[in-house]
């Protein structure tokens, strides 16, 4: 039963991928989302501020973990996919902060919701980029 942890949070926890959340904006975002009790998966290029992100949250009481990931590439994104499956067995929230030079493009591809391939659950809530 040494996945037992593992499995309660496939079950129970809604998870929250919030990208760019190394820093900045989306480290706040992750914050708040952990503090209601989302499990939070940590986006961001960057290794050394991605994991030291993941052991603020969690010195903060959160259930978080890091995920490799760049939004301007297809591979990255599917990668991250694959470990948010293998790591929580769900998404439910997606918050999208960096708003690199490509983004324009790939901002109109993300949400369409009824064609997709992505692995997310057609329930899974988006928020882009800056909206406030
Ligand atoms: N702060 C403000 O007052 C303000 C005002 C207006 C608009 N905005 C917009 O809000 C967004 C966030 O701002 P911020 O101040 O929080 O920025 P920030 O402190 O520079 O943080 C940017 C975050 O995005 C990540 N990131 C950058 N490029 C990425 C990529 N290609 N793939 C994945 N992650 C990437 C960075 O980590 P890695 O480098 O490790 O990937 C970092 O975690 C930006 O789009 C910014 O233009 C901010």
């Amino acid at each position: 039963m040494g996945d037992a942890p593992s499995m309660d949070r496939v079950n129970e926890r809604r998870t929250a991928l919030i990208t760019g959340a190394n820093k900045g904006i989306g480290f706040a975002v992750a914050q708040g989302l952990a503090a209601t009790g989302l499990t939070v998966a940590v986006g961001a290029r960057d290794e050394t501020r991605r994991e030291e992100a993941v052991e603020r949250l969690r010195a903060g009481g959160a259930d978080a973990f890091g995920v490799p990931l760049d939004v301007t590439s297809d591979d990255s994104v599917a990668a991250a996919a694959a470990a948010i499956e293998r790591t929580a067995g769900r998404l439910d929230v997606l918050v999208n902060t960096p708003a690199p030079a490509a983004g324009p493009t790939r901002a109109r591809r993300t949400p369409r919701r009824s064609t997709s391939t992505s692995s997310a659950p057609s329930s899974t809530r988006t928020c882009s980029g800056w909206s406030g």
